[in-house]
């Protein structure tokens, strides 16, 4: 019911023209995935990797935003800017955003309003430290970047809007939570979206996992119930491990 969502988070790495032919190759197979497939490339690059997608099946995004359309906020992109360049989707509150750039849930909040209010569907993450899950406060920690990140939605911007499930711990570590500990915490916050909207919304909602997802282990988690695709760094800056990662769910 949910079709699965996989968008590689391509971060600050690759030059112009490694991420116009990343995305050309991604684009060139993607039509075999049966899933929904986004590139996220580093914002000089999204005009473009824009120009290597159009047309085809795979949905740009940005990394990220500020929450004003225009004005003196030296060194940001606005949401309009995105959507001129032909973004569908941007990440907002990733856990680097949050520890290296001190985003805090309430500034995810405002980003998350702005880009629907431009006409971008948001991908909100949210996840623990491992200190924070050594300390039983995994729960507590998610559900309260789940409240505060994205509070005030309307039931149909809620319906369109992605969660990723990012363990910090997971990030670039080459360690992956186990399908097991992935579908708990996915669960958990399907619950938190049935208490706050509805049961049927919650049942609309797509929750993607990441944290070092990979061609080898990409099948185990997407087959858990509440595992709806993944967000993807590493293993998405090569097509083969990408669509490999894809191809997985065909
Ligand atoms: P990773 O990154 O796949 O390299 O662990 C995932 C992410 O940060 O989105």
């Amino acid at each position: 019911m949910r079709r699965l969502f996989i968008a590689g988070n391509w971060k600050m790495n690759l030059n112009r023209a490694e991420s116009v032919a990343l995305a050309e190759a991604v684009a060139a197979a993607a039509g075999k995935a049966d899933a929904d497939l986004a590139v996220c490339p580093a914002t000089p690059y999204v005009d473009a990797v824009s120009g290597a997608v159009r047309g085809t099946s795979v949905a740009l995004g940005a990394q990220n935003m500020y929450f004003e359309a225009k004005g003196a906020f030296t060194g940001e992109a606005s949401p309009t800017m995105l959507v001129d360049l032909g973004c569908k989707y941007v990440i907002l509150g990733h856990s680097e955003r949050r520890a290296i750039f001190g985003e805090c849930d309430e500034l995810i909040n405002k980003k998350t309003h702005a880009a629907f209010q431009y006409g971008l569907l948001p991908i909100v993450c949210v996840g623990e430290t491992l200190e924070e899950r050594e300390a039983g406060r995994t729960e507590e920690v998610v559900g309260r970047q789940f409240a505060g990140s994205l509070a005030g939605l309307s039931d149909e911007q809620m319906a369109v809007t992605t969660i990723a499930y990012e363990p910090v711990w997971a990030i670039g570590t080459g360690k992956t939570a186990s399908p097991e500990q992935a579908e708990e915490v996915h669960a958990h916050l399907r619950k938190l979206l049935t208490d706050t909207y509805t049961e049927q919304l919650a049942q609309q909602v797509r929750i993607q996992y990441g944290g070092s997802v990979k061609p080898s282990n990409a099948k185990e988690l997407m087959s858990q119930p509440n595992v709806d695709g993944a967000l993807v760094g590493g293993a998405s800056l090569a097509a083969d491990d990408f669509l490999a990662i894809a191809a997985c769910l065909a």
